[in-house]
């Protein structure tokens, strides 16, 4: 504190039982400010979260000053390119390509530049200067977690991500804080908006892949280099942190079994249409009892798959995001919201600075990493999923049985069965669509298998995971 605190103003951060006292940055008394101290707040990246982020922190002093007790004052703010055309929202006399000291001089540090370096090495000089830090980095988090959790325990301050996932979905909160009390047996989200976007459009439009990658491109959505998002890769750092979450257990990024979209086809799309579902990107994180040992762990994985057209995620559109928890005792919940996007991922970041200030002033802290239960991490090839499958069979007596036979033979169980109208008298075929019940996909691969060398199948037509059923 640089002034004196009044009588009737509450004790600073540094005074308050239990904190440790901060002689790099302590909070300082702003003039004109009677009764709240300042907190300086360090921007790590100026770009399309950044910017709203300091626009927000800018129009609305006052409100952020009046809900976390302490007036925030953005003292810098590092980018790349000082002189390259920016947003005036951003005031230029606080740009500067020094980001180790915006680092290093501030209580609070919001780390936006995204990637692993140098935004590791920021966030960990910003511990070591005791600020809190807030990022929306996923794939920092999902490769460096732990290390990023110690870094903060060890200087008694807060780590806060709530961007990481779902963008303006508060679903950090809802497993860190909100679910603390329940043991979550599930999560199932839309948790990348570009994929959805991409895949909405083929679904609505009946556009091609490309063409409709293309528009995402157009809009903004994905970027002139869209790997990490339609390979599955943003999704899976999220899916990670989800998982780490609500299973109170380490989850990495190799822990995580990714397949991304790369490969829909319109076909798949109408394919998907006559079965009365729709095809969705979908993070996976369940707690299973492996076969055949029955021991407890955890599935986490990213895929394409089925979910039916009356499922809440079905009627999920554009770039869009959801998220179901199902919990023992809560049941099922839902999130629904913008999950990318400057301003509604701001909102998330902000929520956290205004959590992080009002720690620095009153005192108390975020939840540190929770990763007692340890549960072991299943294999791709022990995780339970259901299928759905489409064969041309012989549509004469005895097909379904041979049918039903070969899925016996491989001990899976099937759900239902489904001979559609569609019949290709000429050769006298049948469109047969199977969905499973949950088994293990190697005995599913091995099903399919023995689909195609069964002579009345003339063809198996797809193979799909299909969830929510
Ligand atoms: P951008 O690419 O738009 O902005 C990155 C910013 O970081 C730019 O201002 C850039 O400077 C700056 N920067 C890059 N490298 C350095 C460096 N070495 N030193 C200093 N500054 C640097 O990223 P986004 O705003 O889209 O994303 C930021 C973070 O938020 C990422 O972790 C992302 O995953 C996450 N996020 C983003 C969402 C979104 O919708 N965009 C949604 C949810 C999370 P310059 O301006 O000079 O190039
Ligand atoms: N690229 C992500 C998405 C946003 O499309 O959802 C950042 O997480």
């Amino acid at each position: 504190m640089n002034q004196q605190a009044p009588q009737d103003a509450p004790p600073s951060a540094a005074l308050r039982p239990g904190r440790v006292a901060r002689p790099a940055q302590p909070a300082r008394r702003a003039a004109g400010a009677a009764d709240r101290p300042t907190l300086r707040v360090g921007v790590l990246g100026s770009g399309t979260v950044g910017t709203q982020v300091i626009r927000l922190l800018l129009e609305q002093a006052d409100d952020f000053a009046a809900r976390s007790g302490a007036r925030l004052e953005i003292t810098g703010v590092a980018v790349r390119d000082v002189d390259a055309p920016r947003d005036e929202a951003v005031p230029r006399q606080l740009l500067t390509d020094d980001a180790e000291s915006v680092a290093t001089s501030n209580d609070i540090v919001i780390e936006l530049i995204g990637g692993i370096e140098p935004a590791r090495t920021l966030i960990l000089a910003a511990f070591e200067s005791g600020a809190s830090v807030i990022t929306g980095n996923k794939a920092l988090i999902a490769a460096h977690g732990p290390e990023l959790y110690a870094a903060a325990a060890a200087a008694n301050t807060d780590f806060y991500y709530e961007a990481a996932v779902a963008g303006a979905i508060p679903v950090v909160y809802a497993l860190r804080e909100s679910m603390a009390g329940d043991r979550v047996t599930s999560v199932l989200g839309i948790v990348n908006g570009t994929t959805n976007y991409i895949l909405d459009e083929m679904s609505t439009k009946g556009l091609s892949f490309d063409a409709a990658l293309a528009a995402a491109q157009e809009l903004g959505y994905a970027e002139a280099d869209p790997t990490a998002d339609v390979d599955g890769l943003d999704a899976a750092a999220k899916a990670a942190i989800i998982a780490s979450l609500a299973f109170h257990t380490r989850v990495g990024m190799d822990d995580v079994e990714v397949e991304g979209i790369r490969s829909i086809t319109a076909d798949d799309i109408r394919e998907a249409h006559a079965s009365g579902c729709e095809l969705k990107l979908l993070a996976i994180a369940q707690r299973v009892s492996s076969e055949p040992d029955g021991v407890e762990g955890i599935s986490v994985r990213v895929h394409p798959a089925l979910v039916p057209a009356d499922h809440p995620l079905a009627s999920v559109h554009g770039g869009f995001n959801a998220v179901l928890v199902d919990a023992e005792a809560a049941g099922r919940l839902m999130f629904y919201g913008q999950g990318a996007g400057g301003a509604p991922t701001a909102s998330a970041v902000l929520s956290d600075v205004v959590a992080a200030a009002a720690h620095r002033v009153n005192g108390g802290q975020a939840p540190r990493e929770s990763s007692y239960a340890d549960l072991p991490i299943l294999a791709p090839e022990q995780a339970l999923t259901r299928y759905q499958i489409q064969l041309r069979v012989a549509d004469a007596p005895g097909s379904l049985a041979a049918v039903a036979q070969v899925f016996g033979d491989h001990d899976v169980s099937i759900n239902s069965v489904r001979q559609a109208s569609y019949v290709d008298v000429g050769d006298e075929l049948a469109l047969v669509t199977i969905v499973t019940h949950a088994a293990p996909v190697s005995r599913l691969e091995a099903a399919v298998d023995g689909l195609r060398a069964q002579e009345r199948v003339a063809e198996v037509v797809s193979t799909r995971r299909v969830e929510g059923l």
